[in-house]
């Protein structure tokens, strides 16, 4: 059997490790062949593979990123290219075609069913919003490194009696400003499930202050959305998928704050960084085990499923129950964290 492998959308630490598993057992132990595609959808449409091999593929355990590379590209979106990935699968002799990603690439992978292709999912989502799945590989990663800059920004805001403001990735979904803040003791966390208002913002940060606090830190999801009216909002390029290109909340906050509470306020973005480097063993062993029972599911040509971590177990779900609903954060969740706020 020849299965193909892909990456869509962001990229992800252990990402890598998803590709060493498939490739390990798939030939190693399964004896099939594995083809990489490069960039996601956009090496399939080109034709652009690469033999994957034990030999190629070692080492990548521990490598962030992608090997393969990724891509936002929608074969959907342009007319042609659904048939040029078919004219590439059919001249690849692909069986079956392992699509890694979040919403977007197992859209794409869902909607070939009706085209006769076999497609396996593995969620991927450094956000980890896609529903059917406990957790997505990348997220552990993301809320650790955006841990450890927290610690490090209560030693200089407490130094320099400031607010600072952190903005962190979760386009729809908050989760990494929700966990990282929980676990680094922030001060206020803004998400995008909940809209937030600057002026109560201002006057939680003045009752702090106001009793003993000398500096305060916000997290801020790069989505978080203030109520209508209270504060200017952006308008953001398109993807090819639709979504918005975010980023910047934290600048126009820090403004915001500054000029209603008088507080001298800093602004750090950490965007990228959580995205990049070294998985944590958390994700490498959760990408690890995707990647198996991905390549097994390929090797039992099981259509149309998505493979999924579910309390401790990974199991096979159909794969449009990934993509009917985000996996958002609940307003309780929230209230949990607000706990620490005063
Ligand atoms: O979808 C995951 C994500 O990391 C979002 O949190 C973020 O908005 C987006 O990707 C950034 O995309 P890009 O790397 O294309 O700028």
């Amino acid at each position: 059997m020849r299965i193909g492998l892909l990456n869509g959308g962001g990229d992800c630490p252990g990402l890598n490790a998803v590709t060493r598993a498939v490739v390990r057992k798939g030939e190693a132990v399964l004896g099939h062949q594995i083809v990489g595609f490069r960039h996601g959808w956009r090496g399939v449409i080109s034709g652009e593979v690469v033999e994957l091999t034990v030999a190629s593929t070692r080492g990548l355990l521990y490598r962030g990123g992608t090997v393969l590379g990724t891509s936002r590209t929608n074969p959907y979106k342009r007319e042609g290219d659904v048939a040029a990935v078919l004219d590439t699968l059919a001249r690849e002799h692909i069986d079956v075609l392992i699509a890694v990603g979040g919403e977007d690439t197992l859209g794409v992978a869902h909607g070939l069913k009706s085209e006769g292709v076999i497609c396996v999912g593995v969620p991927k989502t450094i956000d980890n919003d896609l529903a059917a799945t406990d957790y997505t590989f990348g997220f552990d990663t993301a809320v650790q490194i955006a841990t450890e800059a927290i610690d490090r920004l209560h030693t200089t805001a407490e130094s320099h009696d400031r607010v600072i403001i952190v903005e962190v990735m979760g386009r729809h979904a908050g989760w990494i400003a929700l966990n990282s803040g929980l676990a680094g003791g922030a001060d206020a966390i803004l998400i995008p499930e909940v809209t937030f208002d600057v002026d109560d913002l201002c006057a939680q940060l003045r009752y702090r202050h106001a009793r003993g606090a000398n500096s305060s830190i916000v997290v801020a999801a790069e989505g978080a959305t203030p109520r209508e009216g209270t504060m200017a909002t952006q308008d953001a390029e398109l993807d090819e998928f639709g979504h918005a290109r975010l980023g910047g909340i934290a600048a126009r906050l820090a403004t915001e704050v500054k000029s209603r509470t008088g507080f001298d306020t800093r602004v750090v973005v950490l965007g990228h960084l959580l995205r990049g480097g070294t998985p944590t063993a958390y994700d490498r062993i959760l990408a690890t085990r995707l990647g198996l029972a991905a390549v097994d599911a390929a090797h039992d040509r099981a259509t149309d499923v998505m493979v999924a971590l579910r309390g401790t177990e990974i199991v096979r779900v159909p794969l449009g129950d990934a993509l009917n609903t985000l996996k958002t954060v609940p307003a309780e969740r929230l209230g949990e964290a607000e706990v620490f706020f005063g």
